[in-house]
């Protein structure tokens, strides 16, 4: 299967500390890719680096095999890779609506100037946002929330809001950052089935998940980092059981009980 986003030896360093070293992989189409590690291991900044919150101190991303490194965070929007947030980023005095259509700006084909003159090109553009808005939250499963406060929901459909909004942005890339976290354990396996349908609405998907049920079950591949260096990768039977894996979550001696 050919790659299509490809990571190359990227790094980022803040002050001495090296939070991602010489880290390569790639997302390949049709599949959940999971990235995991222990806590600070530099998942998140993995995403921050694909998404041009941070610029890369080395290293390359191509997309499609174009070079994408270090566009700015609102181009990435637009070559089409979406985010959610570790720890959830809506607008939690808006509706849970309005938080999907404040995804869909870049996809608004008025100006700034038109906005303040109504025309027929205009309210088009409105209705067309209002009926993706709507397909998504139904996507999502939060159609009969449509009128909502976002920050009325709980904690675990929120997350899903969130996947709604990146979904907004019509991505052929997601890069969720631990979507189950704060979830039950059955809220947590549902997230799991949905993540892997999300399939259907884009090409890849990049996982960090702490949840290893979910991630042995959903990904076609992971990705193990520790201390910002890739330490394992490839099918989930084969990471499980690599010991490298299993000494940098458990530590040394602690499998001997
Ligand atoms: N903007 C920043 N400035 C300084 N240090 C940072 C910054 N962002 C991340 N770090 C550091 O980089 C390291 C990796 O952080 P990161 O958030 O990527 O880890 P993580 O694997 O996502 O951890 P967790 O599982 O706890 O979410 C940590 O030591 C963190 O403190
Ligand atoms: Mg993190």
């Amino acid at each position: 299967m050919t790659a299509l986003l490809e990571v190359s030896n990227l790094q980022i360093a803040f002050g001495g500390l090296v939070a991602v070293q010489d880290l390569s992989f790639s997302l390949r189409k049709g599949e959940v890719t999971s990235l995991i590690g222990p806590n600070g291991a530099g998942k998140t900044t993995v995403i921050n680096l694909l998404t041009g919150f941070y610029l890369p101190d080395q290293g390359k991303v191509t997309l499609n095999g174009q070079d994408i490194t270090g566009f700015p965070a609102d181009r990435y929007a637009k070559i089409g890779l979406a985010r959610t947030f570790q720890n959830v980023r809506l607008f939690s005095e808006m509706t849970v609506l309005d938080n999907i259509l404040v995804g869909m700006q870049h996809l608004i084909p008025y100006g700034v100037l038109q906005s303040f003159f109504p025309n027929p090109a205009k309210r088009r553009g409105e209705k067309d946002a209002l009926r993706q808005a709507k397909r998504i939250l139904d996507r999502v499963g939060l159609i009969d929330l449509c009128a909502e406060k976002a920050g009325n929901l709980p904690y675990g459909l929120q997350r899903k809001l969130e996947i709604g909004r990146a979904l907004a942005s019509n991505p052929s890339i997601l890069l969720l950052d631990e979507p189950a976290a704060g979830m039950d354990p059955q809220e947590t396996h549902e997230l799991g089935e949905f993540v892997r349908s999300l399939l259907k609405d884009v090409d890849a998907i990049l996982m960090i998940e702490h949840d290893m049920k979910i991630v042995m079950r959903i990904s076609d591949q992971i990705v193990v980092i520790n201390y910002g260096k890739l330490i394992s990768m490839g099918p989930p039977a084969q990471v499980q059981n690599d010991p490298v894996v299993l000494e940098a979550y458990l530590g040394k001696g602690a499998t001997k009980c």
